[in-house]
């Protein structure tokens, strides 16, 4: 049955404290003069755990969302609250910090450090988070046999093949146990097996960590699989889900 689309405002009140709650979400990019408005007054909440897939066409401005999120930008108008704190309010060093903790980010091109192995990657987080080095690579080696990349621990990271790239950010963005997963096409240039493969890990780990899942996609075989679908277009999200 097609939902009726109308702007999405997020599931009903009740229960536990959403995660993330944004009102009147604004932002626009100006170069050379011109104006390029992105979002237009987005309302809505994001769950403690859900699994949200973000569609919507090239360009619509989906990644720039993922980015305000991910508090790797600030928006020009509108309030963005991750559990009741407005992140706009916090200083760099305590926007790291929620990084670092709660937030685990998969990029559109996931970047990796080109002078380490995979299992120094994935380590990385906890080694800016402090942790000491002994055991931040026996968390980061657990988290490889979780994604199956135990034989390619050692591996420089450039070597290792684009999915396992991709298991390879998942594992990392997943490292210090964060609250969300804000993921951006984790599935993107990935053949159909090895997209479901990365699909059902990203399953487990929702399930396993219990943490909340923001997935932007163009692979509607990925968004169909989210406990919600929301498309961007005209700034706007507007509800999917099937
Ligand atoms: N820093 C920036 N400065 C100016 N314009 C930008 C900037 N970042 C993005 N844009 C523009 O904003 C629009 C939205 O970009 P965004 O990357 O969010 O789209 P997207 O939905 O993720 O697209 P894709 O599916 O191709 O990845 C695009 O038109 C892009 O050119
Ligand atoms: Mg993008």
């Amino acid at each position: 049955m097609e939902m009726p689309q109308q702007p999405c405002q997020g599931p009903q009140e009740g229960g536990q404290a959403p995660l993330y709650k944004i009102i009147s979400l604004t932002h626009s990019y100006e170069t050379a003069g011109e104006r390029i408005q992105v979002l237009q007054d987005i309302t809505m909440q994001i769950e403690q755990q859900e699994t949200l897939a973000i569609v919507g066409a090239s360009g619509s401005g989906k990644s720039s969302l993922l980015h305000l999120l991910g508090t790797l930008a600030n928006a020009n108008q509108g309030t963005i609250y991750f559990e009741g704190i407005d992140i706009a309010a916090l200083s760099a060093g305590e926007k790291a910090l929620l990084r670092n903790r709660d937030i685990g980010f998969v990029f559109q091109y996931h970047y990796m450090l080109p002078e380490f192995t995979t299992l120094e990657n994935v380590a990385m987080p906890a080694l800016v988070g402090g942790v000491p080095r002994r055991q931040a690579y026996e968390k980061a080696g657990a988290l490889l046999e979780q994604v199956g990349l135990t034989h390619r621990a050692n591996y420089n990271v450039t070597l290792l093949s684009g999915g396992e790239r991709q298991r390879a950010a998942i594992a990392r963005a997943v490292l210090n146990g964060p609250k969300v997963l804000l993921a951006d096409e984790p599935t993107g240039n990935l053949d159909a097996t090895t997209g479901q493969k990365i699909i059902d890990l990203l399953l487990e780990l929702n399930q396993r960590h219990k943490m909340a899942m923001v997935v932007v996609t163009h692979n509607m075989e990925l968004a169909a699989q989210m406990g919600r679908c929301l498309e961007l277009k005209s700034g706007d999200l507007y509800d999917q889900t099937r």
